[in-house]
C-alpha cells in the first residue's frame, strides 16, 4: 500500500444552514485510519449529491446532529486502498453509499478524498459504467428498489405510476419497474417527457397542466394502478386521498416523503396535514381506503448486489444530470436545491476522474 497522507481535502458540515453557510472546504481533515473488522478504506473518485444532504443541513441544529463536524454526503465511486481482509483488494474499483445514520455514527461522508466504510456497503463497479456514472447509483436505486420490489412486491404485467419520473429516484424506479415487466406511467413537466420515455416509461403525464389527482380521476387506467410510487416526496395528500379513483383496491401508495424543505411554519404544517390525511386518519374518520406506506431507505447488501447485476446487464443505465469540480461543490448544491435535475448531480473528488 502506498503511503497515505495524514490529512485530506473534504467539504465539512460544520453548522446548520444552507450549504453556503453550513459547509467549509478544509484541507486539514484527518485521513481515516484504524479500520475495524469488515471496514475498508476507499479513495473517492466521485461523489453524488442527494436532497437529504442539504435538507439535514437546513433543518437540524448541531445539538440534534451527533456527528458534526463531518464530511458531507452519502454516495460515491472509488478505488479500494486497503481491503483489510475483506473480499476486496487494493485497486478494486467500487461504488456504494454511507447511509445517513452510519455517516453520523462514524463521521464519514463522500465529499472527502478518503472514506472508511463497511465493505458490505460497496460493490465492484461494472466496467460498462464510469466512476462518474456509478457515483450516483446507490442511494436512489436502493430507494426505488425497496419501494417497488420489497414494499410494493411488483409483478410482471402490473401497471405502476411513478410520480416524479424525472427525479433521480423516479428515473431508477422506471427502469426497475420495466426490468420487472411492469407497465409504467410516469409524471414530469413537459420539458422532461423525452428523458422519462428514454428511461423506459410507456406513458407520460405532464403534471403541470392539471392537478394530477384530477387528471387521473378523469382518466383512470384500466385496470387501475397496482402501485403508485411517489418519488417527489409530496407534501400534499391529494394524490393519495383521491387514489380510490385510480388505485386498485388491493393496490398500495408508497412515498419517499413527505419531507419539508425547511423548518418554516407553513412547510411543517403542510407536512403534518399530509401525514394526518394520509397515514394517521382511520377510515371511520373519512380516511382513504387504500394502503399507504412512507419509508426511509435502508441499505441491504443483497439489494445492492442485484442492482449491480442489473447495471452490468444493461437493464439500468445511470442517468447523470451534471458534473462539477470539487471546488465548485456549492454550485452543485444550488443545482440540487433547484429540484429541476434529471438524474444525478456528481462532484469530481479526484480531478482526473472521468
Ligand atoms: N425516503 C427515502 O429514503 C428517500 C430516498 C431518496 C430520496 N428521497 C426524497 O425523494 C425526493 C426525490 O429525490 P431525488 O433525489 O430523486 O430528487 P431530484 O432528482 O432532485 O428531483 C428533481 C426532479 O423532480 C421533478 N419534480 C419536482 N416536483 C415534481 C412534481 N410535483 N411532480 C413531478 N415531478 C416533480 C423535477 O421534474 P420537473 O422539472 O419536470 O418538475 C426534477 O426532474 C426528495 O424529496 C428526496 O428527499 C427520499
Amino acid at each position: 500500500m502506498s503511503v497515505l497522507p495524514e490529512t485530506q481535502r473534504a467539504w465539512i458540515v460544520e453548522r446548520r444552514g444552507l450549504p453556503s453557510k453550513a459547509l467549509r472546504l478544509r484541507s486539514d481533515w484527518e485521513v481515516p485510519s484504524k479500520l475495524k473488522e469488515g471496514q475498508v478504506l476507499v479513495k473517492v473518485q466521485a461523489a453524488a449529491l442527494n436532497p437529504v444532504g442539504y435538507k439535514l443541513m437546513k433543518i437540524l441544529p448541531n445539538f440534534a446532529h451527533s456527528g458534526r463536524p463531518l464530511p458531507a454526503e452519502q454516495d460515491l465511486a472509488g478505488v479500494i486502498v486497503d481491503g483489510n481482509g475483506t473480499h476486496f483488494s487494493a485497486g478494486d474499483q467500487v461504488f456504494g453509499f454511507i447511509p445517513v445514520e452510519l455517516s453520523q455514527a462514524t463521521r464519514q461522508g463522500s465529499l472527502a478524498q478518503y472514506v472508511r466504510m463497511p465493505a458490505d456497503h460497496l460493490v465492484l463497479r461494472p466496467p460498462s459504467v464510469s466512476p462518474i456514472e456509478a457515483a450516483g447509483i446507490t442511494l436512489v436505486s436502493e430507494t426505488a428498489y425497496e419501494g417497488l420490489i420489497d414494499i410494493g412486491k411488483i409483478e410482471a404485467g402490473q401497471t405502476v405510476l411513478i410520480n416524479g419520473g424525472s427525479s433521480a429516484v423516479g428515473a431508477y424506479a422506471i427502469q426497475i419497474a420495466k426490468a420487472k415487466g411492469a407497465k409504467v406511467v410516469a409524471t414530469a413537466s413537459a420539458k422532461n417527457e423525452t428523458f422519462v420515455r428514454k428511461m423506459g416509461a410507456d406513458e407520460f403525464i405532464d403534471y403541470t397542466k392539471t392537478p394530477l389527482h384530477e387528471y387521473l380521476a378523469a382518466n383512470p387506467p384500466s385496470p387501475k394502478f397496482h402501485i403508485i410510487l411517489d418519488a417527489v416526496a409530496l407534501i400534499d395528500p391529494s394524490l393519495y386521498t383521491y387514489s380510490p379513483a385510480y388505485l386498485a383496491p388491493n393496490g398500495i401508495f408508497i412515498t419517499t416523503g413527505p419531507m419539508p424543505k425547511d423548518t418554516s411554519g407553513s412547510e411543517l404544517w403542510k407536512t403534518v396535514k399530509t401525514v394526518f390525511a394520509a397515514y394517521l386518519r382511520p377510515t371511520w374518520l373519512g380516511g382513504t381506503k387504500r394502503k399507504y406506506k412512507i419509508f426511509m431507505v435502508k441499505h441491504r447488501k443483497s439489494r445492492l448486489d442485484d442492482i449491480q447485476k442489473m447495471v452490468s446487464d444493461g437493464l439500468i443505465v445511470p442517468p447523470v444530470d451534471s458534473v462539477y469540480e470539487f471546488d465548485d461543490a456549492l454550485k452543485a448544491y444550488d443545482r440540487q436545491m433547484s429540484a429541476r435535475a434529471t438524474g444525478k448531480i456528481i462532484i469530481k473528488v479526484d480531478p482526473n476522474v472521468s
